[in-house]
């Protein structure tokens, strides 16, 4: 066991996020370094329960922790009001006081459900998170967003809630599933395009290691995701600028993934789709140049991640856009990349994306 500490810094709290191979063995030794609770609930999903419940639990309560598991359904479902009530119930049935803790063991969905309940069970208590998804390990577990989803629309309901600790082990992403994986890595690509031209040459060159899953080159993706992240949100926890840089893909992304209906096209699959809209578009908008749209396209390409099935309808996509909570005041507001490393943030008004959409359709279907 080998592991990176990383310290994450924001004005509500700092913490540390860990970082490398084979922790699970160890997490109750670190758990118990990061909160002093007595009893702790343990929040997973069934997929993760089965895999990797026992060891996190058995590790607790030999370390003499008092462990309450509550297993939600696998699936986004999971991230609702209803949901959320229901683990504050079983909180509180169990007795946790203020001093106790909620430890998340899964992907985004268990993280921000359970940060959630964290945040408000007791007007807040400690929060560990132990993301198991490549997606959580290098976006949802780092920034202290958690939340629910209402039925007007994901993530409407929520809290800022710093965790005590993040135990990232990259051996458990050995079980993911194969678009969860791809999924993964399409955000590990938007924080390539954010951070510069060096980090998209890295993961191009090793794309062939990331598609095999190579230890090494995971925990270096992973550790340096982390890093851009930590330090977008400690400059920006709230997102009232830097912060919005990450929303890169993000505004078609989001698009699709309503439209095409939840859970049809992955998260970071319709992200990925996103930066590449948003690659052509910025050529028009802002007169970004084509060497980067295609250079984004070989890092997608590399990384296997193709581009998604979804209606083609640049009016519903628009209507999608607007409905974001993102689109302030009425404008949509496009993150642009005109070359990696450089961002800029600039409202886009409907007839000219709508026009480049169309454009890029047509020129989709003229190749055939
Ligand atoms: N809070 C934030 O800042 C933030 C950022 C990005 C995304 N999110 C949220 O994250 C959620 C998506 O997270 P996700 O992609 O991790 O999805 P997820 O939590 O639904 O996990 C995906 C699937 O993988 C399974 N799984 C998890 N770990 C596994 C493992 N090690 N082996 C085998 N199977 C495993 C799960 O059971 C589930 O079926 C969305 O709700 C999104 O809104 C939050
Ligand atoms: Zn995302």
């Amino acid at each position: 066991m080998s592991y990176t500490r990383l310290p994450v810094t924001t004005p509500t709290g700092d913490y540390e996020v860990v970082i490398g191979a084979e922790l699970l063995g160890s997490a109750a030794d670190l758990i118990r370094a990061a909160t002093p609770a007595a009893a702790m609930a343990l929040v997973t999903d069934e997929n993760v329960w089965a895999l990797y419940g026992a060891a996190v639990a058995g590790g607790l309560r030999d370390s003499g922790v008092r462990v309450v598991e509550i297993v939600v359904p696998a699936g986004e479902a999971s991230k609702s009001w209803q949901r959320a009530g229901e683990v504050c119930e079983r909180l509180a049935e169990a007795r946790l006081d203020r001093t106790d803790a909620v430890v998340a063991l899964g992907g985004g969905v268990v993280g921000d459900l359970a940060g959630f309940c964290a945040a408000v069970y007791l007007r807040g208590i400690d929060y560990v998170q132990v993301p198991t998804t490549l997606l959580a390990q290098v976006d949802s577990s780092v920034g202290g967003k958690t939340g629910v989803d209402l039925a007007a629309g994901k993530n409407l309901a929520g809290a800022f809630k710093q965790p005590s600790l993040v135990l990232a082990d990259v051996s458990v992403l050995a079980t993911l599933p194969g678009t969860e994986w791809t999924s993964g890595l399409a955000e590990v690509a938007k924080v390539a395009m954010l951070e510069s031209r060096e980090m998209v040459d890295v993961l191009i060159a090793e794309a062939p290691a990331l598609l095999g899953r190579d230890e090494q080159p995971v925990v270096d993706v992973v550790l340096a995701a982390v890093r851009h992240k930590a330090a977008v949100v400690a400059a920006d926890e709230r997102e009232a600028g830097e912060r919005e840089s990450l929303n890169y893909g993000h505004t078609l992304g989001h698009a699709i993934e309503q439209v095409a209906g939840y859970g049809a096209v992955p998260h970071g699959i319709a992200v990925a789709e996103g930066m590449r809209f948003a690659a052509l578009l910025a050529e028009v908008v802002v007169g970004a140049p084509e060497q980067t749209r295609v250079l984004q396209d070989q890092l997608l390409d590399a990384l296997g991640i193709e581009r998604p099935t979804y209606p083609r309808d640049a009016r519903r996509l628009l209507d999608a856009m607007h409905a974001d909570k993102k689109a302030r005041s009425g404008t949509v507001r496009y993150v642009f990349v005109p070359e990696p490393g450089r961002h800029v943030v600039v409202p886009v008004d409907d007839a000219t994306i709508a026009h480049v959409l169309d454009l890029w359709f047509d020129g989709e279907s003229e190749r055939g």
